[in-house]
């Protein structure tokens, strides 16, 4: 039997990549000249997509495979997709769940520790001499405050199981309350920063979410009060963010996704009271095994039974 044809938009991982080539008659899009005429010329060929969250998916490109019936996508976000239109195209889509909550959640709570107590930037005062001369300022305890999750699925979950260890009050904004939360809903972003010490963004990315946290919710979250961002740079209006922080009507923040990646405002690489990270909250090798096995299960189940394992 001939293995079925698949073509990658992109780089996923190195091992990923040589695994899906010996399974499958994989096509490496990003190879192609100019991919849009390679896509004219072969586009039925196709029965499948595979691709990571950076690679963007767009309506013309799933347009151009006709036969394509999924997009197994490594990642849990998939923003970079158009899934509606996939959908419109009788494609199902797949992403990676759960296989990197822990670890995401885990950079959460990182995240505002570094904040609140200032880790990164007494490690630079350390190293530059500063403890000879003099001490650091006081920071902000982080054990029992009240912490606001924007969005609560698994990984708000996850990142509420473990703020609940530190003996936080937990809150959370979703569209809809979660049925069975020990946790109050609380419907206006606004109204849960204007309560939250903290404020966690951990919902998805794309059209649906595109700057939710706005100049208001930042300027309701206070002087005191810090924002964490493990989700996607789109969710959060980066200028406004940029904007509150020099002004001091934001105490910090904490972030591991922008909204230009890997471009970082200059302003933010300047600031004291952030903590910037490389979009590293699943980049584990735990996590990583994981995501590779079920994008290999996603395909697997979908060229045996037609359907994928983890539909979006
Ligand atoms: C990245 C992520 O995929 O899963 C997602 O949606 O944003 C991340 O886990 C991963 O860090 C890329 O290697």
């Amino acid at each position: 039997m001939t293995a079925p044809r698949i073509l990658q938009i992109g780089p996923i991982t190195p091992v990923l990549d040589a695994k899906l080539a010996t399974l499958y008659n994989v096509h490496p899009l990003w190879k192609e000249a100019d991919p849009a005429a390679y896509l004219a010329a072969h586009g039925p060929e196709f029965a499948a997509i595979a691709t990571h969250v950076r690679h963007a998916c767009k309506a013309d490109l799933i347009k151009a495979l006709p036969n394509a019936k999924a997009i197994v996508n490594f990642g849990v976000g998939y923003d970079a997709i158009d899934v509606p239109a996939a959908k419109a195209h009788g494609m199902q889509v797949s992403n990676t769940p759960n296989v990197l909550n822990d670890c995401v959640a885990d950079i959460a709570m990182g995240l505002l520790i570094d904040v609140a107590r200032g880790l990164s930037t007494t490690d630079r005062f350390v190293r530059a001499g500063g403890w000879l001369k003099g001490q650091r300022p006081l920071m902000t305890k982080v054990s029992g405050k009240k912490l606001g999750l924007l969005g609560y699925g698994m990984i708000g979950q996850a990142i509420a199981r473990r703020a609940a260890g530190f003996q936080m009050t937990i809150r959370y904004h979703t569209r809809k309350p979660v049925e069975g939360s020990p946790h109050e809903h609380v419907a206006s972003l606004v109204e849960l920063a204007q309560w939250a010490d903290f404020l966690v963004v951990a919902c998805v990315g794309g059209p649906s979410t595109r700057h939710l946290v706005s100049a208001d919710v930042l300027k309701a979250l206070g002087p005191q009060g810090i924002l964490v961002n493990i989700a996607r740079g789109s969710v959060v209006d980066e200028a406004a963010l940029v904007a509150a922080l020099a002004a001091g009507d934001l105490g910090g923040a904490g972030l591991d996704v922008f909204e230009n990646e890997p471009n970082v405002p200059a302003a933010l690489l300047a600031m004291d009271n952030v903590v910037l990270l490389s979009h590293i909250a699943g980049f584990t090798r735990e996590s990583r095994l994981g995501m590779e096995q079920l994008v290999c299960d996603n395909l697997d189940a979908f060229f045996k039974t037609g359907k994928v394992l983890t539909p979006v």
